[in-house]
């Protein structure tokens, strides 16, 4: 490997796409800098994640070279490896090693890898991408992430299982392993096989590659401004969640207590949410907004979402602009930055996001690439399954309160004033939405609910005091 050393340093900025990026301001991977090339300027890019959100800078400075991934004459390897046909899909000369020849003592060919079963079956152009990401050591395969890259950490996103396949408690992703419960439950599918077929039409493949959505090079530069929306290695524009991770709430025993003059109201079974929307992103604190112009990304989507878009025309996942039946993937999609929204959400006034939000693009442990599952109410506590929402209210003399999942609670008292106890105060969520009853009609989808509900234990709590009131429900999550 002596030579290749050598010569890393030589190409670095000749053939790839050269500079760097700062994405995402409001979360904490912010401080994370991405080149426009991560192979060929691997010593400006930034990249790792742990599961306490301080995102360490894992990455290596060694550059990924031309010949790391090229054999400059013949390549014997089969199958699918290119995303685009000349006379076949076999082109790029991808790499292959001969033990004894050309300096190299393994011999390797990337293989078709994974499982139609197991929804992660990869062809050889993808494959070559997975062993060196998921190599430590050279040894059977010619390279490897660390001792080769210097790089310290798998090269693979926080959402996913390494492979991206494995059965429940099996090789958890980064999110599994930083909140248990949602290690509960094992691959559902994705890019490389979807958790079931799509009920919408969609213009493109991605035939086990990788190369459909990453140009290995480099961000191109006919992205032009948008070009800062290309990383890591994409062919189209994509923004990175600006949201932290939504969980749900650990604690089930939070107390939130509002007093009036002679008494005081409350709750002792109420939770601070784990779920994070635009009104506390991009606000301060529990800030409940519906401005259409504060608080919201900025981005359009042909920023956050142009590689998407690509493939998943808008006219097929949001095709009505008004009010399409709740829970249907029209519906849901009416909460994207610049699609319209309805009802309450009208210009977007409510919720305005990237579909960072809500999806990964690898593959996820939630179906349809999903990431939240904010509001499947049976994980309050962060159990599998059995919990269950908390809506209380409560009345003294002359004063009030109640409050319930989601949004939390208020009171009112006739001398103390009146305040917000938790979370967004008494709001109405998704209440007036759909006919279902609470705490149903919270549910914002029909695919990621996975846990059964337990028995609400605190409905109809609440306040007491003589002049005093409040009460309050769970603040939601
Ligand atoms: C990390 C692996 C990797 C590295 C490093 C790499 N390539 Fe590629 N290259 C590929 C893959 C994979 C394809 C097929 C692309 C596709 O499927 O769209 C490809 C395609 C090509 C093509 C075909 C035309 C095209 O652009 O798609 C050329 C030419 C090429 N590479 C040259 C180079 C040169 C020169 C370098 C060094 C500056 C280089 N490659 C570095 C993986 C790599
Ligand atoms: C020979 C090893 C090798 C191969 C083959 C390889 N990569 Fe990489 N890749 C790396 C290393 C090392 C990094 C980390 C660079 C750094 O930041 O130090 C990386 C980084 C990346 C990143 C950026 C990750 C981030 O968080 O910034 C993407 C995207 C990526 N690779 C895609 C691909 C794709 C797609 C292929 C296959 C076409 C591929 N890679 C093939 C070694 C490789
Ligand atoms: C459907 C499009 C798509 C396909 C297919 C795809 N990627 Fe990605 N990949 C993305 C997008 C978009 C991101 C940026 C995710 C983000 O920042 O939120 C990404 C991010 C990455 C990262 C950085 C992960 C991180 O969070 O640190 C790596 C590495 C990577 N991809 C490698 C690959 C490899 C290897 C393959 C094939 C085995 C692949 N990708 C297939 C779209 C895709
Ligand atoms: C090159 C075309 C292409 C691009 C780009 C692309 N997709 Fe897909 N997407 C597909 C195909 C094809 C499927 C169906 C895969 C299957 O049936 O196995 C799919 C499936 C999906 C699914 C359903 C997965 C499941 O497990 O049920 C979601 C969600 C999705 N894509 C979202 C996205 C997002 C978000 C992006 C942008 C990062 C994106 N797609 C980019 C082609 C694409
Ligand atoms: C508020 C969360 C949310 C946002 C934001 C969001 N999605 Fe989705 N998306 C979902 C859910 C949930 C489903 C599954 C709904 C179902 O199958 O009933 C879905 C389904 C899909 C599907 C599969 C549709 C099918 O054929 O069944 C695609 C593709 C998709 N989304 C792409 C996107 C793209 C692209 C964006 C951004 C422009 C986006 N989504 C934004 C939550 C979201």
């Amino acid at each position: 490997m002596g030579r290749h050393k050598r010569r890393r340093t030589l190409f670095a900025s000749r053939h790839y796409a050269m500079g760097q990026v700062q994405r995402c301001k409001c979360h904490p991977k912010n401080t994370q800098a991405k080149a426009f090339s991560a192979h060929g300027n691997a010593a400006a890019n930034q990249r790792g994640w742990n599961t306490s959100e301080t995102w360490p800078n894992t990455s290596g400075t060694v550059n990924v070279l031309c010949f790391d991934c090229h054999n400059s004459h013949g390549s014997s390897v089969a199958g699918t490896t290119t995303s685009y046909t000349s006379a076949t899909t076999n082109g790029a000369i991808l790499k292959d090693t001969t033990a004894g020849k050309g300096g190299y003592a393994m011999t390797y060919k990337p293989q078709v890898e994974g499982s139609a079963a197991g929804k992660n079956l990869s062809n050889p152009g993808a494959s070559l991408c997975i062993d060196c990401h998921m190599t430590q050591d050279s040894g059977a395969t010619p390279w490897g992430y660390q001792d080769t890259f210097g790089s310290t950490q798998q090269i693979v996103g926080y959402w996913e299982k390494p492979y991206w396949t494995g059965a429940a408690g099996v090789n958890p992703s980064g999110a599994q392993m930083r909140y248990p419960y949602k290690n509960l439950i094992g691959s559902q599918g994705g890019h490389f096989g979807a958790s079931s077929s799509l009920t919408s039409q969609v213009m493109g493949t991605i035939g086990g590659l990788c190369t459909p959505c990453h140009d290995p090079h480099g961000v191109s530069p006919t992205l032009g401004a948008n070009q800062t929306y290309g990383v890591p290695l994409l062919k189209g524009t994509w923004m990175t969640s600006p949201y932290k991770e939504d969980a749900a709430p650990s604690a089930t025993n939070v107390r939130v207590s509002f007093s009036g003059e002679k008494g005081s109201g409350g709750t002792t079974a109420a939770s601070t949410p784990g779920y994070h929307i635009d009104q506390n992103t991009f606000s301060t604190g529990w800030n409940w907004s519906t401005s259409t112009t504060s608080g919201k990304i900025t981005q359009t989507d042909a920023q956050f979402a142009g590689l998407c878009l690509r493939c998943h025309a808008k006219t097929a996942i949001n095709p009505t602009t008004g009010a399409a039946t709740w829970k249907s993937v029209d519906r849901i999609h009416n909460t994207v930055k610049g699609w319209g929204g309805s009802g309450a959400n009208a210009n977007n006034a409510v919720h305005a996001y990237t579909c960072s939000k809500c999806h990964t693009p690898h593959n996820s442990c939630l179906p349809r690439l999903v990431v939240t599952n904010c509001l499947d109410f049976s994980h309050r506590g962060q159990v599998g399954s059995g919990g269950a929402p908390n809506r209380a209210s409560g009345r003294g003399e002359k004063g009030s309160g109640s409050g319930q999942f989601p949004a939390g609670g208020g009171g009112r008292s006739e001398k103390g004033g009146s305040g917000q106890a938790n979370a967004f105060g008494a709001r109405s969520c998704h209440d007036n939405t759909n006919t279902s009853g609470w705490p149903n009609n919270q549910r914002w989808n029909a695919v990621t609910p996975w846990g059964t509900q337990g028995t609400p234990t605190n409905i109809g709590g609440g306040g007491k005091g003589d002049r005093g009131g409040g009460g309050d429900g769970w603040g939601g999550y």
